[in-house]
Parts: structure tokens; sequence; C-alpha cells
């Protein structure tokens, strides 16, 4: 059934759009203005793709934006489905797995974080190198169709290390040229590295499982990312996940957390945020 909702939902896609799609991109909650970067854009809502579920999240646009960035053939998801939002994990899978199905050889998966290291602040880029599930379900549960992938998915190497080291020179250049040209910004400095812990949500965290989080190895939190990574792996895609680190963790920084932070701090770094896509796009 997996592939065959993916299949129907790329057929759909492509009796709107006949470019290649080489290179997916889903962009989380506050980072959905990377989209009007598309060239020649064909702009599809979820709601008219078989089997899509419907983004009711404030912060997410809710459609496919389908076209060129640099030459490559993208397609970008304006919002993403999330677990907690009830959808089952089959439709939070749905759009990569469509990507597959589609073509697509690599993914880049981005959302707001809240961090759980105090030398990474709000408005910092963390390149995803590894993930902790805590969402308390494996995505993949169920019966395995041979299509998508293997049973039993090896995870030791998610995140695609040739995409991060890409991202991580994207960065140096983009400081380099800023400080040349003599603005100050430093996207070095911006973009750390570390794990992500994916929790179901839609609470934030206490400051208790904070620290149980901290204590665990996690470096940022988040509700999402992890079950796309997985089946986005699942199909051999080469994955790549950043987060844009909105908050710090409940309980680090005597501030209260709330959804209008996150999209704000999201906008703040959605300059930097969209320039370095579009290097890592048109370079790696
Ligand atoms: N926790 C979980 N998800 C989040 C957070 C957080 O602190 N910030 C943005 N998304």
């Amino acid at each position: 059934m997996s592939y065959e909702n993916a299949a129907r939902a790329a057929d759909y896609i492509r009796s709107k759009y006949a470019g290649d799609v080489e290179t997916a991109v889903v962009l989380g909650s506050g980072l959905g203005a990377f989209a009007e970067t598309v060239e020649n854009p064909v702009r599809i809502p979820y709601e008219d793709i078989p089997g899509f579920a419907r983004s009711t999240v404030h912060g997410h646009a809710g459609q496919l934006v389908l076209g060129v960035i640099g030459g490559v053939g993208v397609a970008v998801q304006q919002g993403r489905f999330h677990y907690y939002e009830g959808c089952e994990m089959q439709q939070v899978m749905l759009p990569v797995r469509t990507f597959g199905v589609l073509g697509a050889k690599r993914i880049i998966l981005t959302n707001a974080a809240g961090s759980l290291n105090t030398d990474m602040p709000p408005g910092s880029l963390m390149l995803i190198t590894d993930h902790l599930n805590m969402m308390g379900v494996n995505p993949l549960r169920g019966p395995n169709d041979d299509r998508l992938g293997p049973r039993f998915p090896d995870m030791t190497e998610v995140y695609d290390r040739e995409m991060q080291s890409a991202a991580e020179k994207a960065a140096t250049d983009i400081s380099r040229e800023r400080h040349e040209s003599g603005r100050d910004a430093e996207l070095q400095d911006i973009l750390h590295r570390g794990t992500y812990c994916a929790l179901s949500g839609p609470t934030y965290e206490t400051p208790a499982e904070i620290r149980l989080y901290r204590k665990l190895g996690a470096d940022a939190v988040g509700m999402s990312t992890v079950p796309e990574a997985i089946a986005a792996r699942h199909m051999g895609l080469r994955v790549l996940g950043i987060s844009c680190i909105t908050n710090f963790g409940a309980g680090m920084s005597g501030q209260n957390i709330d959804h209008e932070e996150v999209m704000e701090t999201g906008a703040r770094v959605a300059e930097f945020f969209g320039e370095l896509l579009l290097r890592i796009i048109t370079n790696s």
C-alpha cells in the first residue's frame, strides 16, 4: 500500500510538472520563505495531491513548490505533516516517499528546534549529525514494502557526510565573502553540529525532560524530521538535516517557550539560511 500511495501522488505531480526532481527540500516552521527562491515554480496545494494530509500548523503554508534552483530540479515542501497533528506515520512519510518515486536522490530536511547546548544560542543553525528517536514509535512499524526498501534498514549513517561537508564549506564561503565585503555576520560561527532528538509533541518539554535529553546526548529537541529521515534512508536517499535553533530548551533560559517566538527566530535567520540552502543545492 505504501508504495502505491507514493506512486499515485507522484503520478498526480507528474501530470502538473514535467521537470526532473533531483533534490527535495522540506521547510520547517518559520522557514517557508525559501520556497520563493524556486525559478519557474509550479505550486501544488497539498489538498490536491492524492493521499496528502492537510497542514494544520500556523507557519506552514501547505503546498509543494516544484521548479529549478541554480539549474537543479527541486521539489520544495512548504510545510510538513507532523505526528502531533494526529497524522499517521504513513502520512508523515508520504511526501518523502513520493519524492523518492519521482526520482529524487537527495533530501534536505529542515526544522525549528530548541537548543540543549549552552554554546548554541537561538539564531544558530545546527547540522544534524545523528538523531535520537524519542517519538515513542518507529515510523516503519508494520508490513515492509520491499519496493521502498529493506525490512531492517541500517541507520549507522542517516545524515550524509558529503552533504554535511558541502554545508560546512558553503557556510565558510558565505562567511568569508561577507567578511570581505565588510558585513559582520559570521555564518561560520552560526553553523553548529549536533544530535537532534525527536519527540512526539505537541507540548514543549518540561525542564526535567530537558535535563534527561541533555544527559542522553541530545543537542537539540524538536517534533519532526526523524520520521522523514528514516523514510528517506529506507529508500536510499541521501539526507541532510538542518535545525534552526529558535529557543533554549525549557528551564535553560528562565523564559517560557512560545510558538510565535519560534516563528520570529526562524524569520530572523531566513536570509542566512536561504543562502546556505541555495549553495548546498547547487554545489553538492
Ligand atoms: N522543543 C520542541 N520543539 C521545538 C522547540 C522546543 O524547545 N523549539 C522549536 N521546536
